[in-house]
């Protein structure tokens, strides 16, 4: 069923690599609604704190670049205070860095706030690692996508080749790893799938496979 103002929200969560916003964007494409990628804001923020040298654990400071950044997207491109840094905040460094930042119980009250107001406006697919379980918990349709590590390692590897990088696999498989752990034990809103969301393990599905299990729900409602 659909809410009473006739918006779609879809949750769509899961660990780095599970396949997330290729999938959302196709589903969002689909649908003509508007794609949110929500791990962009935190690599954005990641990314400021970076070129500004702050210390993540100085909470003066960090109330300071909060108060002072803001993010956009524009035609699948992320703005950070008006300058497009859509590749900038894809490197394994700012994985990381996004990670870090997202444990700060600040940076995750003025991102969530912004993801809810998006969500309570207009159809979206959201894709993160809290959506379904709290930036919107009352989603339409909730998806927790997931796939082994050494799969999920596979793939950024291959998508690094694509880019012309020369990546060291067990690198890549290390960061994976110790992305999911920090990602999954932290304190706020770690990584879990919500009790209500529909489970798909993409380890061995294509991405159309994924993206028609996906439409098949919502044809549902
Ligand atoms: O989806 P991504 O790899 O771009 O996300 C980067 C990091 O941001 C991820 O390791 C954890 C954090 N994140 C989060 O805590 N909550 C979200 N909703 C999305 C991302």
């Amino acid at each position: 069923m659909l809410n009473s103002e006739n918006l779609i929200r879809i949750a769509i969560d899961g660990p780095g690599g599970a396949g997330k916003s290729t999938i959302a964007k196709l589903v969002a494409k689909e649908l003509s609604i508007d794609y949110i990628d929500t791990g962009a804001m935190y690599r954005a923020i990641g990314l400021k704190l970076s070129k500004n040298n702050v210390d993540i654990d100085d909470e003066e400071e960090l109330i300071k670049v909060l108060d002072d950044t803001e993010i956009d997207f524009n035609k699948g491109s992320v703005y950070l205070d008006g300058i497009d840094v859509s590749d900038q905040i894809r490197t394994s460094e700012m994985s990381m860095m996004a990670s870090n930042c997202s444990k700060k119980k600040l940076v995750r009250e003025k991102l969530v706030s912004i993801q809810r107001e998006m969500g309570m406006r207009k159809s979206v697919v959201m894709d993160g690692r809290d959506i379904g379980t709290n930036v919107l918990k009352d989603a339409e349709i909730k998806i927790f996508l997931t796939a082994g590590a050494e799969i999920r390692a596979k793939r950024r590897y291959d998508e690094l080749l694509g880019k012309g990088e020369r990546p060291d696999y067990d690198r890549v498989l290390k960061e994976i790893v110790e992305r999911d752990y920090q990602d999954s034990n932290r304190k706020l809103n770690p990584l879990e799938k919500a009790a209500d969301a529909i489970l798909l393990d993409t380890s061995s599905m294509s991405i159309k496979e994924v993206a028609d299990c996906i439409k098949g729900y919502i044809e549902k409602i």
